[in-house]
């Protein structure tokens, strides 16, 4: 599928990675009202499109992404609350829930400056790999206004209540090394490795079965806010379902591989994906 262009996202796919780059680095890619309808449509493209099969979002130039855009989206915002509204909901789709549904692997590949609301989409993500010298910054207290948006609430998720509060209530900007320290980020590694990792990862992710996956990471966002009956009603359909609808017959090829064909042992690693689809 040729990939589309926009304003202020470049999209590059790769062995099956695609790559959706925040690209206003003059701006040090802060989220401007088209960033954010150029990123709604990026991320809906890329959800229903076969050659995606692991999604990292990354930023051009020394940034990931400096929050939202102040100019842009709140002076200028501020004086057409229409207008600001709209882009508060196209804002909102894309950082949290198409991000946090994102039927594929997600990977937010932190390359630099990461403050505010650029914490949503970070955190969404489900893996997040930084430089070590990339800064992260809860700034919003430094210039008179809350983590709003769903920041302080994704945050919570991330981050424990000391840590959370104390960058929330200082402003203090921390590297990624601290941020890999305080589990924000899954690790941290010098900048000139960053993209070699992300790739690793990404291959790791594309030896599983997808529909294992999709699942797996569904159910495991989704469970934390279910009681354990709820939980456990939930599993056992959700299993019942990736059974039915698993092109690659995972299961039965999983079970014949480890106990008939003794090719492979699951607690080692991945089967074969005999049955392959994408
Ligand atoms: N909104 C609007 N414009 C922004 C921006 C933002 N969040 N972040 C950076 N920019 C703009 C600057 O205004 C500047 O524009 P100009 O060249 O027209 O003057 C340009 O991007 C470069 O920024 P600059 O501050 O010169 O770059 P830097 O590399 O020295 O510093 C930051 C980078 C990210 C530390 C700094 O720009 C900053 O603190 N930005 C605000 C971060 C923030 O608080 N975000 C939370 C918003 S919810």
């Amino acid at each position: 599928m040729a990939t589309k262009e926009y304003k202020t996202v470049l999209v590059e796919k790769e062995d099956g990675i695609t790559w959706v780059i925040f690209n206003r680095p003059e701006k040090r890619n802060a989220m401007s009202p088209q960033l954010h309808f150029d990123m709604y449509d990026a991320v809906t493209d890329a959800e229903g499109d076969p050659e995606t099969q692991v999604m990292v979002i990354t930023g051009a130039g020394s940034s990931w992404c400096a929050g939202m855009d102040l100019k842009e989206f709140f002076r200028e915002g501020d004086k057409n609350p229409e207008f600001q509204r709209k882009v508060g909901w196209a804002s909102q789709e894309w950082r949290w829930r198409k991000l946090f549904t994102f039927p594929k692997p997600t990977i937010a590949m932190v390359n630099g400056f990461c403050f505010g609301g650029a914490f949503t989409p970070m955190i969404a993500c489900d893996f997040a790999i930084a430089a070590e010298d990339a800064l992260f910054g809860l700034s919003e207290v430094n210039w008179g206004i809350l983590p709003g948006g769903l920041v302080s609430r994704v945050v919570t998720d991330m981050m424990t209540l000391r840590d959370g509060l104390y960058h929330a209530m200082t402003g203090d900007p921390f590297d990624g090394k601290k941020a890999a320290e305080m589990r924000l980020v899954n690790f941290a590694v010098p900048a000139d490795q960053l993209r070699a990792e992300t790739i690793a990862l990404a291959k790791k992710l594309m030896e599983k079965n997808p529909s294992a996956l999709r699942a797996t990471k569904q159910a495991y966002k989704l469970v934390r806010n279910m009681d354990y009956s709820q939980a456990e009603d939930y599993l056992a359909a959700k299993g019942a379902q990736i059974k039915m609808q698993d092109r690659e017959s995972g299961y039965d090829e999983g079970i014949k591989q480890f106990i008939d064909d003794k090719t492979y042992k699951p607690g080692l690693g991945p089967m074969a994906r005999v049955n392959k689809v994408s």
